[in-house]
């Protein structure tokens, strides 16, 4: 760990990997593999996070993840019997967390999962129903999977009690057999019909799906008993009540990497959460599409942000706008967090540096600046390599990886900060 005060350079490209935060001891839970997330982080940096705060002499009662995306910190709390609080502003991250930070009785979710097969299959498909169905939907299904999944959706609701967390299970499952049903370009980031994809069949996918997670919850050791509050919301909403915290463990949203609202869209609207996915662009910190008047707040930003932002504007000017209000907006979650926290409490972020077209996107030296000038009384930093081996650094227009230069890159590295209260 250094401190952010003894790096006298630029940018932090000197600071050596630290092995202690490249890779854990154990094997993850098959619980975190429940659905599929982008970017989401190893499930050891929540074990080696506490193991640090121990070690600095903080005993983490009570830990959040203001940015909790699939629930990472908010299961591997449950195993340690911690309370926990997350937030996220994308309805489809907090289903999934509170869907695995949840322990379920085996019997039950069987009995649920037997009824629901017999429902389904007792029942036909409605001819109507792919007429009458959202456009966007019917843009990414043919009839036969539309009408399947509307069968099956009918038939978790018919079964399971709503509200109850035996039927997020079944709606979690549901959720991640849509883009293998659909006819969207397998593992791409950005929303893209594959026409040569032959969709999954539904209830085939199903099943594999419950089965996983039958397992899944069978290996999970999380507690039955620490408390656990998953809220969907914008972070920085005034109206988002949020509890003081002895350590915040996350990993915060990239500008110009994913856009969630779009790559969470059909599960957005199966789920009901909008009728139109765009409008979950809105606080979704990173997004491209925030309107905001960009010549007023420009000022706001620190030294960092300005300078990056002044080296995009003369080129691309909306990039540069995007970047700029990325920026502001992590420039409030540092004094969100600082506010968060009790004294002497640790906040502890993975962030990487990203480019576009050239331009690096120092979002660590953007962080720890911002964390300084919001009061933390130490800020730290180290570096830990990227497990999965990227040989090709570069991504393409679906998020691919790509050797073409001129995509965007992609670091095999990353950052950890710690701001100390
Ligand atoms: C890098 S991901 C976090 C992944 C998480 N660590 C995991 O393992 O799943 C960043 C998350 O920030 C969320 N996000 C973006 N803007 C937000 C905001 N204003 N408030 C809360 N969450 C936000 C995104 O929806 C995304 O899930």
């Amino acid at each position: 760990m250094i401190d952010v005060n003894d790096c006298r350079e630029d940018n932090f490209d000197s600071i050596p990997i630290d092995a202690f935060w490249n890779t854990g001891k154990e094997k993850e839970l098959k619980m975190h593999r429940i659905h599929a997330y982008p970017a989401k982080f190893p499930a050891f940096i929540t074990t080696k996070a506490l193991g640090f705060a121990k070690q600095n002499n903080l005993d983490a009662k009570r830990i959040a993840d203001v940015f909790c995306g699939c629930g990472t910190v908010a299961l591997e709390a449950k195993r340690n019997n911690i309370n926990f609080w997350g937030c996220d502003v994308n309805p489809v991250a907090t289903m999934i967390a509170r869907t695995k930070s949840h322990k379920y009785q085996p019997q039950r979710l069987k009995r649920y999962y037997n009824a629901i097969l017999e429902v389904f299959t007792k029942s036909d498909n409605e001819d109507s129903s792919y007429k009458q169905a959202n456009e966007r939907l019917k843009y990414w299904y043919g009839k036969k999977q539309y009408e399947d999944l509307s069968r099956l959706k009918f038939a978790i609701g018919d079964t399971v009690p709503s509200n109850s967390s035996y039927s997020l299970f079944f709606l979690c499952a549901f959720s991640n057999i849509l883009k293998p049903t659909s006819r969207w370009l397998t593992k791409s980031i950005k929303p893209q019909i594959d026409p040569n994809k032959e969709p999954a069949d539904v209830i085939s996918v199903f099943k594999e799906q419950c089965h996983f997670m039958m397992i899944a919850n069978k290996e999970s050791d999380a507690a039955w008993h620490a408390k656990n509050e998953i809220v969907t919301g914008n972070f920085l909403d005034a109206s988002i009540k949020h509890p003081t915290v002895d350590m915040i463990i996350t990993s915060p949203p990239y500008v110009t990497s994913y856009e969630y609202a779009d790559l969470h869209q059909l599960s957005s609207l199966w789920l009901g959460y909008t009728e139109d996915y765009r409008e979950l662009r809105n606080g979704s910190i990173g997004s491209l599409y925030h309107v905001y008047n960009f010549d007023k707040e420009l000022k706001r930003l620190n030294n960092t942000g300005t300078e990056i932002v002044f080296r995009l504007l003369s080129q691309y000017k909306s990039k540069a706008r995007a970047v700029a209000k990325y920026f502001l907006d992590m420039q409030n979650v540092a004094k969100a967090c600082f506010s968060m926290l009790s004294d002497n409490g640790i906040a502890l972020f993975v962030i990487g540096n990203t480019e576009y077209k050239g331009v690096r996107i120092d979002n660590a030296r953007h962080l720890s600046e911002s964390l300084q000038n919001s009061g933390f009384s130490q800020v730290f930093i180290t570096k830990r390599k990227i497990t999965k081996k990227i040989l090709t650094p570069y991504r393409d227009e679906t998020g691919r990886f790509t050797t073409d230069g001129g995509g965007r890159k992609v670091y095999s590295e990353e950052f950890i900060l710690i701001g100390r209260k």
